[in-house]
């Protein structure tokens, strides 16, 4: 066997499983043999994370790198969702995801109002159970609207401002009624039938 050459050959510790029949040889099929390295071989670019240079421009790569310098960490499993490996098991991961492996979705403050995290194309994004709405799900649906200044404050409901009533804020109130068929138009505001005027619709006009 050739291993035997010039001295500058050693055995390394690491160990090849050679299922080889040499030619000539008396070793037995199968056997572990140690393979060679050349203490003097150069690698240029260098071997990285500790890679070994075993024979000239070859790197040996430690356990969780890979490439031709050991450039490349590796991590298993694999990084998800366009994670990045930085070092053997370790994923840097992209916005909206996370987890050992960013297999994680992740909405940044969370999702509200039973909410759900989804990632939608690449993006984690909340969706939103009915009646409910924003990045967050922050915002309640109100399907009729608020008006006149009412504020949707819960599936259906709206907060009215002052003056105002109704589910959709749409009916306005006056303290005191306005007579004779005038119509409460907005707050403290009749409008009246003819011949009728005044505040509450009070007074009958005189006819000439
Ligand atoms: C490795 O490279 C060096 C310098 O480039 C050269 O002198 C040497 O002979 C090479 N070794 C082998 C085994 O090819």
């Amino acid at each position: 066997m050739s291993v035997a050459g010039p001295a500058l050959f050693l055995l390394a510790s690491v160990a090849a499983l050679l299922g080889l029949c040499s030619g000539g040889s008396d070793a037995p099929r199968g056997v572990a043999v140690g393979f060679v390295f050349d203490p003097r071989a150069s690698c240029d670019p260098p071997c990285e994370h500790a890679g070994i240079c075993i024979r000239n421009n070859t790197c040996f790569c430690l356990k969780g790198y890979e490439g031709e310098t050991c450039r490349y960490a590796n991590c298993y499993p694999k990084c998800k969702n366009g994670g990045q490996c930085l070092r053997p098991g370790k994923c840097r991961c992209p916005p909206g995801f996370g987890g050992r492996y960013c297999h994680k979705v992740t909405c940044d403050g969370g999702c509200w109002n039973g909410g759900e995290c989804i990632a939608v194309n690449g993006v984690a994004k909340c969706i939103c159970s009915s009646s409910w709405t924003g990045s967050k799900c922050q915002d309640a649906i109100c399907p009729q609207g608020c008006r006149n200044g009412g504020l949707c404050v819960a599936p259906g409901i709206c907060s009215c401002p002052e003056g105002w009533l109704g589910g959709a804020c749409h009916t306005a109130v006056c303290s005191q009624p306005c007579l004779n068929g005038g119509k409460c138009i907005s707050p403290n505001k009749c409008r009246c039938r003819p011949p009728f005027s005044g505040a509450h619709c009070e007074e009958r006009q005189k006819l000439h």
